[in-house]
């Protein structure tokens, strides 16, 4: 394990960003936190999708109507899970709430197991969020930030960043694909068909919507209308951070900006990686065709 460095918090041996965690919190959100049957949890690793997933979510729940998505913070509307501002504000949500996370499945709490709640997971090709989080940590400051981005492909590979290992991630939270109340989706499939990874999430909710109600939430959660969103874009996050002079949040939105970024001997060190990893796992994603 790398040394954690001052902005992190080592907690069962995954680095977290000590500015929004702390051991109470983490606790809290493993023990404390009482899941209800009507909970939707949207689960992601850091960079597949979650502020999408945040936008996606209220809008589905807004039948298509960008108001509420335009007047609160995404992370008012699809709180965190596991971070310090949880106590409290989630036990008075109204039913169903909509919460986030990025914990591994081992630190998810102990009473959603044997509840109905639902989980939606979403993946993404992991060279791309190795490039989403390199430029992510450049700009934000409670993150540890390798400048050098070869050393940062390789502690990425190695599950030495924040949040810990993506394949451990991954491969954690897959091992309960087969639950009814569990959704897998991949952020290549909502980027090539929105429209049709609404209708699937909208299904796994039993929250069907008319076509003009779809409509609205497609176009409600485009790349270009999010970055417009000043709600969900973290304009409001101040400049000390979160520098979005450095990059993005919303940076491009694209799939296979690693082809920019690794080189051939990156790529098939990772590839390796990645092949002994995911061995034995009985699943196929975009990214391996
Ligand atoms: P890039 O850095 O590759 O552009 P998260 O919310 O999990 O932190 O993920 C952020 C990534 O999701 C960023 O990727 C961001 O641009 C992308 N993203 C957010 N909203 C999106 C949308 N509507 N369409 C496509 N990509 C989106």
């Amino acid at each position: 394990m790398a040394d954690p460095g001052p902005r992190s918090l080592l907690y069962e041996g995954i680095m977290l960003p000590a500015l929004v965690h702390s051991r109470e919190s983490l606790r809290y959100a493993q023990l404390g936190f009482q899941v209800r049957d009507s909970d939707v949890f949207s689960v992601t690793y850091p960079k597949s999708g979650t502020t999408w997933m945040q936008e996606l979510l209220t809008l589905i729940h807004s039948n298509g109507d960008p108001q509420l998505a335009r007047s609160v913070p995404s992370w008012e509307r699809v709180p965190w899970l596991e971070q310090t501002t949880a106590a409290g504000f989630l036990e008075n949500r109204p039913c169903p709430r909509l919460i986030s996370s990025h914990l591994p499945c081992g630190l998810f709490p102990t009473s959603f197991h044997g509840s109905n709640a639902k989980v939606i997971y979403t993946v993404r090709n992991p060279k791309d969020i190795c490039v989403s989080l390199y430029y992510y940590s450049k700009m934000a400051s409670f993150l540890e930030f390798q400048e050098d981005f070869g050393e940062f492909v390789e502690l990425f590979s190695a599950g030495k960043v924040l949040f810990g290992s993506w394949f451990q991630h991954v491969k954690g939270w897959l091992g309960l694909r087969d639950r009814l109340n569990f959704l897998l989706l991949t952020y290549e499939e909502m980027h090539q068909d929105l429209r049709g990874s609404v209708e699937r999430i909208c299904q796994f909710l039993g929250k069907p919507l008319d076509a003009r109600a779809l409509d609205g939430v497609v176009e409600n959660a485009s790349f270009q209308a999010m970055k417009q969103n000043k709600m969900c874009n973290f304009s409001l996050a101040p400049r000390f951070l979160l520098d979005q002079t450095q990059s993005s949040f919303l940076r491009k939105g694209i799939t296979g900006d690693w082809k920019n970024q690794l080189t051939t001997a990156q790529s098939e060190n990772f590839d390796r990686i990645y092949r002994e990893q995911m061995q034995g796992l009985d699943l196929s994603f975009p990214w391996d065709q």
